[in-house]
């Protein structure tokens, strides 16, 4: 586990961290992205991090790449690159700077080392997990096929290398049910998100959907009862879920779709009250560019993706720790699984 208060004595040594109200007024372009969710006295405190961050990270050639769930002042101040699983997965292919550091939680990293090699990956926290990718082992994947034979398995990408590595395929919530339509078998075993299994079963009913019964912490929390209640009480709100939520959730909804597809969703419609039934930064990333967008009702956070901060990161570009290591036999084969999810949602035009 890291060691925050060395952290930030070992920190305080090379770099000036101290609450900065004159640097942060100096750095208003950056802060007028996110000035509706961080009030100033915050950004005081943030902006010195910023500021080192995106020094060191052109001084050691490193790009951020960071999920739609980082705090604002990540997404907005120190991020190169932000979207949902899917995008980051396509942008590490892409990536040409010597690091990656993944903000986001450590599958999203393995990703990003699995698709690019060559690259040094780094996790600004190792204890940054999900509670998909702990629910299953390459053992389970083989459960599953034992009782299924012949069907192939669609995994999630919130999954571990091994887990890639022994799946046919993966798939993001942006992309699951297209993937799961398009294949040729009539069963498909889906690991390890038993809603988004569901939901996905839902939507492709011609196929026979068989998951493994895993969940998300976060979305699993919500109530289709909680959105009724909302809803009447608040007839005008738009409900936007994601699919790791219950199929009685996702019925509730006006839409759901992977965090990308909720930030389109919304900037496309701009209802005047939305409700995002999902992790908590979501909103907050997308609050200023959506001024006539009211965020309303609750929220809940992903643990994980919370220990990500901007202290860390810094750390970690500083130090070059901690560093992703795929073994090489794993990665290759779950790089067959992850590049076929890739290739087949841009045959099938998403
Ligand atoms: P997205 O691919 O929709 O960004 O989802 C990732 C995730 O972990 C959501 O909980
Ligand atoms: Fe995993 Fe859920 Fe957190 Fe996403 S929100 S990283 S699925 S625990």
């Amino acid at each position: 586990m890291l060691d925050l208060a060395n952290i930030r004595d070992e920190l305080a040594k090379h770099y000036d961290l101290a609450p900065n109200p004159e640097l942060a007024s100096q750095m208003g372009d950056i802060y007028a992205r996110m000035d509706r969710v961080v009030n100033p006295v915050d950004w005081a405190v943030h902006a010195p991090y910023v500021a080192a961050i995106n020094k060191l990270k052109a001084e050691k050639n490193a790009v951020i790449l960071a999920h739609n769930y980082m705090t604002p002042e990540i997404y907005h101040g120190v991020a190169d690159v932000v979207g949902d699983s899917l995008q980051l997965a396509i942008a590490a292919t892409k990536v040409e700077a010597d690091i990656i550091v993944q903000c986001g939680v450590h599958f999203m990293a393995e990703t990003s080392k699995i698709l690019n090699p060559e690259k040094t990956v780094l996790i600004p926290d190792m204890a940054a997990g999900c509670s998909l990718a702990e629910s299953i082992t390459a053992e389970g994947v083989a459960e599953m096929r034992a009782r299924y034979p012949g069907a192939p398995v669609v995994s999630y990408v919130n999954t571990t290398a091994e887990v890639k590595a022994a799946s046919d395929i993966c798939c993001t919530s942006s992309n699951a049910a297209q993937i799961v339509a398009a294949l040729p078998e009539d069963t498909i075993i889906m690991t390890p998100d038993q809603f988004l299994a569901q939901n996905v079963a839902n939507l492709v009913p011609e196929k026979k959907v068989v998951w493994w019964a895993g969940s998300c912490i976060v979305h699993e929390q919500y109530t289709a009862n909680d959105l009724r209640e909302y809803r009447a009480l608040h007839p005008d709100t738009r409900i936007i879920a994601h699919p790791e939520c219950t199929p009685e959730v996702i019925a509730e909804a006006d839409f759901s779709g992977s965090t990308s597809g909720i930030v389109k969703y919304v900037t496309d419609e701009q209802p005047k009250e939305a409700m995002l039934v999902t992790e908590c930064s979501m909103a907050s990333n997308i609050a200023d560019n959506l001024p006539g967008v009211d965020f309303v009702g609750p929220c809940n956070m992903c643990p994980y993706m919370k220990k990500i901060t901007l202290e860390k990161i810094l750390w970690s570009l500083h130090t070059g720790r901690e560093e992703v290591i795929v073994a090489p036999e794993v990665a290759g084969k779950a790089r067959r699984a992850v590049e076929r999810m890739i290739d087949m949602s841009r045959e099938l035009g998403l």
